[in-house]
């Protein structure tokens, strides 16, 4: 997975929370995992979990009332929440690209889509590319996510919404960087459309020998392109392991419901609880482990005491006091 054994990117204890009038929105709560280079990444949670939270840390560009309280985010053993915003520019798009939540509406309706991501190269990569070295690395990027060339001269209107998350997908990957975050990237298109840009999006990641975090609420979605998933909860993440562990035999009890109540794409899957009720307010979490006045295996010890995030197999780890009571479940049949 990797030439040198050295993790891509390690986000260590992470805590952020945002500074509202309110309060303090607890949205990243001691988030640890591990990214290797080429390694594909789900993170999976209902809205409001957290999710975009972590992917904009990564970027450096998390909103000004976020605070991290501590915690590192280390890309190849650079702690990037040290450096300032100059280092941290340096690194954005050429280390870390990513296709924001709802990118493929934020196309300036006045300028060609070709012109747009030329503005983006410029901007990022030094030197810049000469004029005929810039056009035919846009034709090529255009190729590999399925776009004909012939459509960078077109303007966003002229572009089908598929067409234009295509076109972001390749401005992402216009500098050639080392990770991907994709965030809900498919989330607005039709099934056939979404899932023609997840396959094309996973073909694209095992030719670029790239590392991808793929963001969405939806499980199934991840699991077909990602290696690991990453479950969070409330700010949390209270699972992480391979997909193959984690799809066909969640430990934890929200992951369980969450597969649950996910209508299976490769076939039926057995009839399990419902999940049930809403996420809490992170203005004021629960206390103990966040998931407990929605957790079927609750006990007493849950109500008082937070969880720890351990391994209870080699690559597998949950936060959950009660991970054995949980059903091994015979998740979809392929
Ligand atoms: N700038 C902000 N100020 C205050 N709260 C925020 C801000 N951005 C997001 N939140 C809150 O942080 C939590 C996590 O949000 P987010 O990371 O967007 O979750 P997700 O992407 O999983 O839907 C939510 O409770 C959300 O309302
Ligand atoms: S720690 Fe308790 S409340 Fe939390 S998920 Fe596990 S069993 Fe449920
Ligand atoms: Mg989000």
């Amino acid at each position: 997975m990797t030439s040198n054994g050295k993790p891509l990117l390690e986000v260590d204890g992470l805590v952020m929370r945002y500074q509202t009038k309110r309060g303090q929105v607890s949205a990243i709560e001691d988030v640890t995992f591990t990214l290797h280079h080429g390694e594909s990444l789900g993170l999976v949670g209902e809205s409001g979990c957290g999710k975009t939270s972590v992917a904009m840390s990564l970027m450096g560009l998390a909103a000004d009332n976020a605070r991290y309280m501590s915690g590192e985010i280390r890309l190849e053993g650079e702690n990037l929440l040290a450096l300032n915003e100059d280092e941290m520019r340096r690194r954005r798009w050429k280390s870390i690209s990513m296709v924001f939540q709802g990118a493929m509406n934020s196309w300036n309706p006045v300028y060609r889509v070709g012109d747009q991501i030329r503005e983006a190269m410029d901007l990022h990569i030094q030197p810049k590319l000469s004029e005929a070295a810039a056009k035919s690395r846009m034709a090529r990027l255009f190729e590999m996510v399925g776009l004909n060339p012939s459509m960078l001269v077109r303007f966003p209107h002229e572009f089908s919404g598929g067409m234009r998350q295509r076109a972001v997908i390749a401005m992402a990957l216009s500098c050639d960087p080392k990770l991907i975050i994709a965030d809900e990237p498919t989330t607005a298109l039709d099934v056939i459309v979404q899932d023609q840009i997840l396959k094309e999006l996973k073909k694209i990641q095992d030719q670029l020998g790239m590392a991808l975090i793929y963001i969405s609420h939806d499980i199934a979605v991840i699991a077909e392109v990602t290696d690991t998933i990453g479950v969070m909860y409330a700010g949390k993440l209270v699972e992480y392991g391979s997909t193959l562990e984690v799809f066909h035999r969640p430990r934890h009890p929200y992951a369980y419901l969450l597969l649950s109540s996910t209508p299976s794409i490769t076939g039926p899957r057995r009839k399990l609880a419902p999940l049930e009720g809403e996420p809490p307010n992170l203005l004021d979490p629960p206390p103990g482990c966040r998931f407990h006045p929605r957790c079927p295996f609750v006990t007493d010890q849950c109500r008082t005491e937070d969880p720890p995030f351990v391994d209870i197999a080699p690559g597998h780890k949950v936060a959950c006091w009660n991970w054995q009571q949980v059903p091994v479940t015979i998740g979809a049949s392929a």
